[in-house]
């Protein structure tokens, strides 16, 4: 069988992982043969060529050390202030400083300088996240010609907001050197095809269309999960049951609303507050009976607009509690550290509300986590963004807009008081649905469909296709959630000349 080797920025440490994509793959890793390759979270006066090998928790881990200077123009610089806010579609956002790009090309040339004497023919190269888009360039420009795989753990852009990134041309050549590029959610493959349908417009119109060869690339949305009965386990674990024990005393019989997320603008958190606060000052009978606890780690706190949307989480929380704490209530408690899996999965189920309301998300893990965590005699409810990516799965969740307040404060209180019939009956369906979408079905359809494509081409002899080919249609978008187009393939491998064979079969 041949080996995995799983490549993003950061590797799973010697901590415990703190969620994300560390978890998912350190269990997909740990039921193969193979290694992870990444940054080392050190750095080096010169950019370091050697990876270095240790074995952590039975995995097998390469890394390099970066330069300092290097890495906050790759990692602060353009993936987290340029792409992770355009991809969020939070253009105000964006600092763009062009000196970035240079860095976050260097990185991804150096990782491929490092990952490829450590490479065996038969390997599947797995490579995860927006830092390193371009690292399959990098490797093929070295020789390699192996299966390469990309996942997208956050959203695709929508057209305008690529547009407006630096060298997005480029991310898209990078994009297409893979073998299967894998999204979360159909949303992001219809923007990544809602990108070449305004390229073939721009052409109808007399501009000059860019040129993009998607004929030897699979696109397809590969919705992530979590590993539900591991979480349904560690909320009855002795861990779990003591956080929850202790939370429940210091509740005093007050229902509890709960919001875990990284400190992170894309969150939603000041939104969710004042949601919050509307809930409140609507239903006076509730301020007694009901207490919200959000936990936020802070994270990349050397970003600037890290450091406001913490100042504004605590002005907004401060607020809260300025206008409807009383000496014997508090409506909210705000905790700015990271827990261990155990804690927060005994938090999920003494929740009877779990609020996930991002304003843009790929997934959303905790979604996942929250309802797997539910004790199915007495389970809670998820309010649920629509713009997070659980959204095309968790439909049984309370659905919200998180720009509207209103709304998400009319769920909390309609989940509050949902009969106990029907909190159980949604979240048996909310729980077919997170097993369905495990971390093991995900990491195997998607690891067997990287597996099963013909051979990987020779990327050399292409010459590269008009995206304004003759035959391209004008682009609508594939209806979501239709099973049949649950793989959406922009052009069938080794198939050239037509650019959307998907559309036939939609408008056949
Ligand atoms: O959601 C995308 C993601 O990259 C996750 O995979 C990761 O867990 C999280 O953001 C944290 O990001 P960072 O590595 O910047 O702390």
């Amino acid at each position: 069988m041949s080996r995995l080797v799983i490549v993003s920025n950061r590797t799973p440490g010697k901590a415990p992982a703190a969620g994300g994509l560390a978890v998912v793959l350190k269990k997909t890793l740990s039921e193969r043969d193979g290694f992870w390759f990444g940054w080392s979270g050190q750095f080096s006066e010169t950019p370091e060529k050697q990876a270095r090998f240790e074995t952590i928790d039975g995995l097998s881990i390469g890394q390099v050390d970066l330069t300092r200077a290097d890495h906050n123009a790759y990692y602060a610089g353009y993936a987290n202030s340029i792409l992770w806010p355009a991809f969020h579609l939070r253009l105000d956002l964006t600092n763009i400083q062009s000196h970035w790009y240079e860095g976050y090309r260097r990185v991804n040339a150096q990782f491929a300088d490092a990952l490829v004497e450590h490479l065996e023919p038969d390997d599947v190269i797995w490579v995860h996240d927006y830092h390193l888009i371009p690292l399959a360039t990098e490797l093929r420009r070295r020789n390699v010609r192996n299966r390469i795989g990309f996942y997208l753990h956050i959203p695709f852009p929508t057209p305008d907001a690529l547009n407006a990134i630096p060298h997005h041309e480029d991310l898209l050549r990078d994009l297409v050197a893979y073998d299967l590029v894998g999204f979360q959610a159909q949303r992001d493959v219809a923007a990544f095809h809602e990108f070449i349908a305004h390229e073939q417009i721009h052409k109808q119109t007399g501009g000059e269309p860019m040129v993009l060869d998607i004929d030897d690339t699979v696109l397809e949305a590969f919705p992530i999960g979590s590993d539900p009965e591991a979480f349904a386990r560690l909320a009855v674990s002795p861990n779990g049951r003591k956080i929850a024990k202790r939370v429940s005393a210091a509740l005093n019989a007050h229902a509890l609303i709960l919001g875990v997320d990284r400190l992170d603008y894309s969150k939603g958190l000041p939104q969710r507050i004042s949601a919050y606060e509307k809930l409140l000052e609507n239903n006076a009978r509730l301020r007694r009976t009901v207490h919200m606890l959000q936990i936020a780690p802070p994270s990349r706190d050397s970003i600037k607009e890290y450091q406001q949307i913490s100042d504004e989480l605590d002005s907004a929380v401060g607020r809260v509690i300025g206008r409807f704490a009383e000496p014997d209530w508090l409506p909210l408690t705000y905790v700015k550290r990271a827990y261990a899996q155990a804690s927060l999965a005994g938090l999920y189920r003494l929740a009877r509300v779990g609020l996930v309301t991002p304003l843009r998300d790929g997934m959303n893990l905790v979604a996942h986590e929250y309802v797997a965590s539910q004790n199915p005699e007495d389970p809670g409810v998820l309010v649920l963004s629509r713009f997070a990516g659980a959204a095309e799965i968790f439909h049984d969740a309370l659905l919200i807009n998180p720009f509207d307040t209103d709304e998400t404060a009319e769920a909390m209180r309609q989940a509050l008081a949902m009969p106990i019939e029907e909190r159980k009956e949604r979240w048996r369906k909310l729980m077919d649905s997170a097993r369905l979408h495990s971390v093991d079905n995900w990491a195997s359809s998607y690891l067997d469909r990287l597996m099963g494509l013909g051979d990987t081409p020779d990327r050399d002899d292409t010459g590269d296709a008009d995206v304004s080919d003759a035959d391209a249609r004008p682009l609508s978008t594939p209806p979501a959630g239709d099973p049949a187009n649950r793989a959406i393939t922009v052009t069938p491998r080794k198939h050239r000349g037509t650019l959307f064979p998907w559309l036939k079969s939609v408008f056949s």
